[in-house]
């Protein structure tokens, strides 16, 4: 059988109207940031970028090596492209200006260049997340508030995670696709069309251990949950939390279940862990499109209008049905 590029799956979704010619670069060049992310990750201890950096982030979490060096690798490789009015990362506090020496575009990226970073000394998955937006209508020089769109405005999104072997997977819009990269080629090659995510699920993801900081409907969610075959859902359930939310998301989209990191007591100024902009957003987009749903317990996450460029919300994700049992318990806790 002829292997199909993601070069080709590109200039096909451009010839079938699904994408225009600066996006498909836009993604090109996202797609070549993560094959040099991947080889560095795969370099280990021998590549010298194990560790703590030594510095912090915007979001009060100290930086690992890699995040850094991913945040410059998707930084470097984007903004000279001419297909970008600006970047924002996790780990910068402002949207990052195009430099003057360069044409500007009409996209804005967003991306967590890595994710799962307390897996990366450990020699455990990690990943690299991404989101595409428009630039608003006559801005050139696009701030924060500009960015603050709703996920339902994403143009594109996918993620890339650095496991066994390192794969793309991807949404313009037109379903789920994903791709393995060839390491001797140099190239992604489609490897799944139109991932579908199983309805049910007996499958869940979540930190446990935070279990006594939980609010009451998300406790009783899970201890009927546990409580198995002679509980009130008549079956057992399996648990599984990587702590890279690019693996525990491509398992879901592999074989089922629900990914949940629920808002908190642990610190109130926090509505859950991850990002809005970045993370849940983004991941939405590839598990509705994959025929999963994804809500904050109450609505659909790409519904919400952002506030803030950093903004933290509760995730709920993956099998539909599931989502729907869980976004039930918080609907009717809060009736
Ligand atoms: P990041 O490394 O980009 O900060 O994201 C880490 C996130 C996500 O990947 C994962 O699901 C979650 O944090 C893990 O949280 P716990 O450490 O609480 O398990
Ligand atoms: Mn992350
Ligand atoms: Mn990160």
């Amino acid at each position: 059988m002829k292997q199909v590029s993601l070069a080709r799956f590109l200039i096909e979704a451009q010839r079938a109207g699904q994408i225009n010619a600066d996006l498909r670069l836009l993604i090109e060049i996202v797609a070549r940031a993560c094959k040099a992310i991947s080889h560095a990750v795969s370099k280990g201890e021998l590549g010298g970028v194990l560790g703590d950096a030594g510095t912090g982030n915007i979001q009060g979490e100290a930086q690992k090596k890699l995040d850094v060096l991913s945040n410059e690798i998707l930084i470097e490789a984007n903004e000279w492209g001419g297909h970008l009015a600006g970047c924002a990362s996790e780990e910068e506090e402002h949207p990052v200006p195009i430099p003057n020496a360069f044409p500007k575009g009409n996209y804005l990226l967003l991306f967590d260049p890595l994710d799962g970073s307390s897996n990366i000394d450990v020699n455990i998955s990690v990943g690299t997340i991404f989101s595409v937006l428009r630039c608003p209508e006559g801005v050139t020089e696009p701030t924060a508030e500009h960015y603050l769109q709703p996920g339902t405005a994403q143009l594109a999104a996918g993620y890339t995670v650095y496991g066994p072997s390192t794969m793309l997977v991807l949404t313009v819009g037109h379903g789920t696709h994903a791709f393995t990269l060839d390491r001797e080629l140099g190239s992604f090659i489609l490897t799944e069309r139109d991932m579908r995510i199983p309805e049910d699920t007996k499958e869940f993801a979540i930190n446990m251990s935070n279990m006594r900081h939980w609010y009451p409907p998300m406790r009783s969610y899970i201890e009927e949950l546990l409580a198995g075959k002679t509980g009130p859902r008549g079956k057992d359930f399996n648990m599984r939390w990587v702590a890279s939310m690019v693996a525990d998301v491509h398992r879901i989209l592999s074989r089922g279940g629900i990914f949940i990191y629920p808002r908190d007591t642990k610190d109130a100024s926090k509505p859950g862990k991850l990002r809005l902009m970045y993370e849940a957003n983004p991941m939405s987009f590839i598990v509705e499109q994959a025929g999963g749903a994804s809500t904050n317990g109450l609505q659909r996450i790409m519904e919400i209008q952002p506030e803030e460029l950093h903004q933290r919300v509760p995730v709920f994700l993956g099998s539909k049905n599931e989502v729907e049992v869980a976004t039930r318990y918080h609907r009717e806790a809060q009736r």
